[in-house]
């Protein structure tokens, strides 16, 4: 069932790569992808689908096209298009990372650390933590965290890693405790977001942004969780990160509706458009798979959350994939970017498709996304 879903979601990545040319998926809806430049916080997950892709097949075409955008993440570090957020790390770890990991490309390497400084730019004192939007000291956001910024980490973990600076480590790691801290709740939900007191560093709350209401828990906050704080385990061999990982994987898969896909926030009061978030159950999926790397055979919890894994891709495939229709550009149907917000309720999301896929080949090849070096642990 598997290499099936990869072989239609290779095919219809080479199509779109031929289309798209420079441009970048981004939503979509209908057969549709919403094409636009590299600038936004999304464009890395095409040049991932593009290096997922060329791993699988061995197609050049697809190297190739993997290839010409890291040359625009360059031109984007050089000209500093809309880089002033904390995404810097979804960015640089699937397009310039990912051409180092494949290629071992010492360019596209020395890009990746540059992306990691950028990052550290972000890094406040005296909350000690990493400003997810805004400039420094803005009103309301100087004092943001938010829980998706853990899939941000990895990039510097990495760069520690490459250069013997233990500095993009040891901020990394505070904000993943400041992260398991305060945006985990007591009973294993989230918070999307937190706010400290800029002068001091005190916590002042919890609030979301794109869930329904501060005190709910948006389903892809809580898979970024999932997947976040089980890479802060793998590269801090930190208990605390993956117990968290563990107890948000069974809190996200204990509040899944009876078809296996999430709806938009786990805590939709009756009445509310219950839209799904298919992207938000493909992240928890491929969490899933990097939770279970690191989890002992006899872990108490291991059936359930295999048996998690399975009955999510299991649906993904069946019922949320695009692989029957041919024209269809996006690979997972019925995603939602920002329901409150009124964007894109029910469309393609492109980072739905990157981890769609992502999950799809280490459960079929064994090949891991670019959070990580694979050949080091
Ligand atoms: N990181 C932004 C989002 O998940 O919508």
């Amino acid at each position: 069932m598997w290499k099936m879903a990869i072989e239609d979601a290779i095919a219809k990545i080479t199509r779109n790569a031929e289309k798209f040319g420079d441009a970048y998926p981004h939503v979509g809806e209908g057969k549709h992808y919403t094409l636009i430049d590299n600038n936004d916080w999304t464009n890395g997950f095409w040049s991932g689908l593009l290096w997922m892709s060329y791993e699988y097949s061995g197609d050049e075409r697809l190297r190739e096209a993997a290839r010409k955008t890291t040359i625009r993440f360059r031109h984007r570090m050089e000209q500093n298009v809309v880089l002033d957020h904390h995404d810097i790390g979804f960015l640089y770890s699937l397009s310039a990372k990912a051409q180092w990991i494949v290629e071992r490309d010492e360019a596209a390497k020395e890009l990746a650390l540059e992306a990691a400084d950028k990052m550290m730019k972000r890094w406040r004192e005296p909350g000690g933590f990493f400003q997810a939007w805004g400039p420094e000291g803005d009103v309301v956001e100087g004092g943001r965290i938010i829980i998706d910024c853990l899939l941000n980490l990895p990039l510097l973990y990495w760069a520690s890693e490459q250069t013997g600076n233990p500095a993009y480590q040891e901020a990394a790691k505070a904000q993943a405790e400041k992260s398991r801290r305060y945006l985990v709740r007591g009973d294993d939900s989230s918070y999307h977001t937190f706010f400290f007191n800029q002068q001091t560093g005190e916590p002042v709350g919890g609030a979301t942004h794109q869930g329904f209401s501060n005190g709910s828990t948006w389903t892809r906050g809580q898979a970024w969780g999932i997947y976040g704080f089980a890479l802060s385990y793998r590269y801090t061999g930190d208990p605390l990160f993956l117990e968290t990982s563990k107890r948000m994987a069974i809190y996200f898969l204990k509040h899944l509706p009876e078809n296996g896909v999430a709806y938009w926030d786990f805590h939709l009061p009756p009445g509310q458009q219950a839209y799904r978030d298919s992207s938000a159950s493909a992240i928890a999926a491929a969490g899933l798979l990097e939770l279970l790397s690191h989890l002992d055979e006899q872990d108490n919890q291991i059936t359930y959350l295999q048996n998690g894994l399975q009955h999510s891709m299991e649906a993904l495939v069946r019922n949320y994939s695009t692989s029957e229709d041919e024209e269809a550009e996006g690979l997972l149907k019925h995603g939602s970017y920002h329901v409150r917000g009124g964007q894109a309720p029910d469309e393609y999301m492109i980072w739905g498709d990157y981890f769609y896929l992502e999950a799809l080949l280490r459960l079929e090849r064994g090949i891991s996304g670019y959070w990580y070096e694979r050949n080091r642990y």
